[in-house]
């Protein structure tokens, strides 16, 4: 059991101090410790001075108090770290979405053998949160006072958890996700199953969909290993020697992000700067800019080129709106699907065999078949097959846009159903 090192004042920066006080409290409180009037004074016409620019300057300050690993933990006041695994929940501001997603993760099996923190971002504007968690959960709560910005709240949370805390292993849950009772167990076995597997750079459960085309009474605790950038990280674990040996990119792409607001990102001058970046190190130019990305490739750079996936899906996506979708509801269930694997799953996962994946090839060809009979009258063609198959045991089928491009009828089936699904 580790004690977080405390700083020895209430207060880590007195410029972030100072802000927290109303103003006459400011200008009593600087005149009284200078003990000087005329000094105060001066102090005092200083601080108006700056009254214009005060927002950003208070949000700079607690950007520059919260990525100080020597003073970030300040803002985890009376927590003890008891396990060598952080569960954390990263949120924003979308109650709605926020108070079932914690709901579940509180009903996670053995939740209480980690460490459990949620981390707020939307500065003093976003509503406070007040879960009920158990008691037998070692528990912490983060709101952050300034909004941070997608990219520096995650960056943030890694190097808390890997270089304040000291913590081994990381497991993140994602603001807008309703997670199986045994995701977090199954991340946390993938982890154990990955540790000295030095292809495997994250452990994540599947952003898609595909139980239509697997047998899933068969493959329900089976994991694979995929690509390291296809999907989504929404709820994922990473190692702290992962994080070690992409800390350098992770700082680097957080200094370009440091002073800007997330919705910048993908406009110039920061686009541009992101993708020089990028272009110095090797990463493909053409993705989106996010830092999960920017995770992804670095791990790749450093020679992480794949991750574990689940085959089920242990989770379902809620947010259509937000941060990183801003799609209808129709459009974006069309896509994700509002469904999770049920069930429970006897752990530990095991990784699909070359035996298996033969097997998961012949029930996807199959139920495939079965669909274009049904809705097409025809049966699929070789490059149809084939398509679904490499992308289903490479962790990048979408099962629900497949369905759909099959059931649907001719006249609303998109130009992509035909030039990438070949239906
Ligand atoms: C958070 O949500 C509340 C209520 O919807 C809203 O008033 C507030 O402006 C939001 N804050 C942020 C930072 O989005
Ligand atoms: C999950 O897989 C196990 C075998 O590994 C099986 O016994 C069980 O029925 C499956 N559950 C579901 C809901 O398919």
């Amino acid at each position: 059991m580790t004690n977080i090192e405390r700083p020895n004042t209430d207060c880590m920066l007195q410029f972030a101090c100072l802000q927290q006080l109303p103003r006459t409290m400011r200008t009593w409180k600087l005149s009284a410790l200078s003990g000087a009037n005329v000094l105060g004074l001066i102090l005092i016409l200083a601080l108006d001075q700056t009254a214009a620019t005060e927002p950003l300057n208070s949000r700079n300050a607690y950007v520059d108090l919260v990525l100080d690993p020597k003073s970030s933990a300040s803002v985890l006041q009376g927590f003890k770290k008891k396990s060598t695994t952080a569960v954390i929940y990263m949120c924003y501001n979308r109650t709605f979405l926020i108070e079932p997603a914690l709901e579940s993760i509180l009903r996670s099996e053995d939740l209480h053998e980690f460490d459990f923190i949620i981390s707020q971002d939307g500065g003093g504007s976003a509503a406070p949160l007040n879960p009920e968690v158990p008691n037998n959960i070692n528990y912490g709560y983060i709101r952050h006072q300034e909004n941070l910005n997608a990219g520096l709240h995650h960056f943030f949370m890694k190097q808390l958890v890997f270089e304040v805390l000291g913590y081994e292993h990381l497991i993140v849950v994602e603001e807008d996700v309703i997670i199986h009772p045994q995701a977090i167990q199954m991340l946390k076995f993938m982890l154990d199953m990955s540790l000295d597997d030095l292809e495997i750079g994250l452990v994540c459960i599947i952003d898609v969909d595909n139980s239509y085309f697997v047998d899933m009474r068969r493959y329900n605790a089976s994991v694979q290993r995929v690509s390291m950038p296809e999907g989504h990280l929404w709820v994922y674990g990473m190692h702290a020697t992962r994080y070690r040996a992409v800390r350098k990119h992770l700082l680097d792409y957080t200094e370009l992000i440091r002073r800007e607001e997330y919705n910048d990102l993908h406009k110039d001058p920061l686009a541009a700067k992101i993708r020089a970046m990028y272009k110095r190190k090797g990463i493909p130019l053409n993705i989106p800019l996010s830092q999960d990305l920017n995770l992804q490739y670095s791990l790749r750079l450093e020679g992480f080129d794949r991750r574990l996936t689940t085959v089920a899906r242990f989770m379902k996506p809620l947010g259509n709106w937000g941060l990183h979708f801003r799609d209808d509801k129709e459009t974006f269930f069309g896509r994700f699907g509002t469904e999770m694997f049920e069930g429970r799953v006897h752990l530990p996962p095991k990784e699909t065999s070359r035996e298996d994946m033969k097997d998961m090839a012949q029930t996807c060809i199959a139920q495939l078949d079965e669909l274009f009979m049904g809705h097409l009258g025809r049966h699929p063609d070789e490059k149809a097959k084939s398509f679904a198959v490499s992308r289903l045991l490479g962790g990048s089928l979408n099962g629900i846009v497949l369905i759909s491009c099959i059931t649907q009828t001719a006249k609303r089936r998109t130009s992509d159903c035909r030039d990438t699904y070949w239906v």
